[in-house]
């Protein structure tokens, strides 16, 4: 095959016009067509195309060390919802619990602890041995927690705030809110919590100001998610809903004034339970009202640019972006999970994870080949990668 003469770079390029099909079937031709067909440069385009492949809208790629080619194989498992569901860990009492993964480290939150469990310990080994640290400290229970690099930031339903340290014993609490602090963000120096006392409060987290309060700010309203935009200038909170003031507001940092409400129109008690950004002009929001919806700054604040309802109209209760298409989201009944497609308007795949009682998904969170959630009294994981041979339990 002459084709094969080409210069790599200007072959690549060729091949990365192809489709996925041809491409597969190009690679089982001959060794050569394999060797050529298996490289990043050639898959860019279409994994670009593809849901949850770790490359974003922005073309950054989340997961470098892993080919290409077998994400966008393992994404058309996501597409079409196949994988293997299992049960990580169960507890008795029902529990509001948090979950946040960093690379093989999952962080989760039950009652008044926090615990980080290794998800790829020795064959074998139950999921509640491979806890690699624990993080306690609160009177009550968690109600929700943030990571940065060095730190692991969460806040209790006692009204405290505590900062730990993620490779030390060292820890730190922070006083100030009246009552429960339902949510939590944490980015560069600026930790913002939002609490039932009606208030949103900035900390900072640099070593000479640990513990201190910067600036308080009234919301009127009992705050229930918080979400500190990547540019650090602004930082987004969401409301019970209850007064009337706009469930969505953005506040400025530095000078703490409101800079924006988004939408016009609120249903009482359509309170926001979750916020994602995901640069800063773009956020999703989720809650009550069982909307998904995605917020373009530059756009309009009054409007949304899309939204994706509920088909079962339960209140969403959490959701994760894979930064491109897709959206997973947690339901509040029998912990439904969903996937969906930003380029359509229906859902693309359900999973529901517990059968026999109701809970709804408090907690999820995913990479390109598994996802985990949270309900009330278990940890679930879904594996979409090959099927390979089944860990004993
Ligand atoms: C996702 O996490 C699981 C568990 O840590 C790991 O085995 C898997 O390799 C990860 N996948 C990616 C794409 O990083
Ligand atoms: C997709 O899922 C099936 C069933 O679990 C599995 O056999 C297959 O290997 C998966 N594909 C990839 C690329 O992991």
């Amino acid at each position: 095959m002459f084709l094969f003469q080409l210069p790599d770079d200007v072959l690549y390029l060729i091949l990365s016009y192809l489709d996925y099909k041809s491409l597969c079937r190009l690679s089982q031709v001959c060794r050569r067509s394999h060797h050529f067909t298996v490289r990043d440069p050639v898959w860019r385009r279409i994994a670009k195309d593809f849901i949850n492949t770790g490359v974003t809208r922005h073309g950054a790629d989340l997961y470098p060390t892993i080919p290409l080619k077998d994400r966008v194989k393992v994404s058309q498992n996501w597409s079409h919802g196949v994988c293997r569901k299992d049960v990580l860990l169960k507890w008795k009492i029902n529990l509001l619990p948090w979950i946040q993964l960093d690379g093989d480290v999952l962080y989760l939150s039950q009652a008044s602890d926090i615990g980080a469990y290794h998800l790829r310990g020795p064959e074998g080994v139950k999921f509640q041995h491979n806890r690699v640290a624990m993080f306690s400290g609160h009177q009550e229970d968690v109600c929700r927690f943030a990571l940065t690099d060095i730190h692991l930031v969460s806040a209790g339903s006692d009204g405290k705030i505590i900062v730990y340290d993620r490779k030390s014993d060292f820890c730190m609490e922070y006083f100030g809110h009246n009552q429960e602090v339902n949510c939590i963000d944490c980015k560069g120096h600026l930790i913002i919590s939002g609490s039932r006392d009606k208030t949103a409060k900035i900390w900072a987290l640099t070593p000479n100001h640990f513990g201190k309060c910067l600036h308080t700010i009234p919301t009127y309203d009992r705050v229930w998610s918080v979400a500190i935009s990547p540019s650090l200038c602004t930082f987004v909170t969401g409301t019970a809903c209850c007064e009337n003031f706009a469930p969505l507001r953005i506040w400025d940092t530095e000078r703490c004034h409101l800079v924006s409400c988004l939408g016009t129109e609120f249903r009482r008690g359509a309170g926001v339970l979750d916020i994602v950004y995901e640069s800063p002009f773009q956020l999703l929001t989720c809650g009550y009202d069982t909307f998904i919806r995605y917020w373009d700054l530059r756009v309009c604040s009054r409007k949304c640019v899309m939204e994706w309802e509920e088909p079962h109209d339960s209140a969403l209760y959490c959701i994760k972006t894979d930064e491109n298409h897709m959206i997973a989201s947690g339901s509040s009944y029998y912990g439904v999970v969903r996937l969906w497609d930003k380029r359509q308007t229906r859902c693309l795949q359900m999973f529901q994870l517990t059968s026999t009682t109701s809970s709804p998904v408090y907690s999820l969170c995913f990479n390109a080949t598994h996802l985990y959630a949270a309900v009330a009294s278990a940890l679930y994981s879904l594996d979409f990668r090959t099927s390979g041979h089944r860990p004993r339990r």
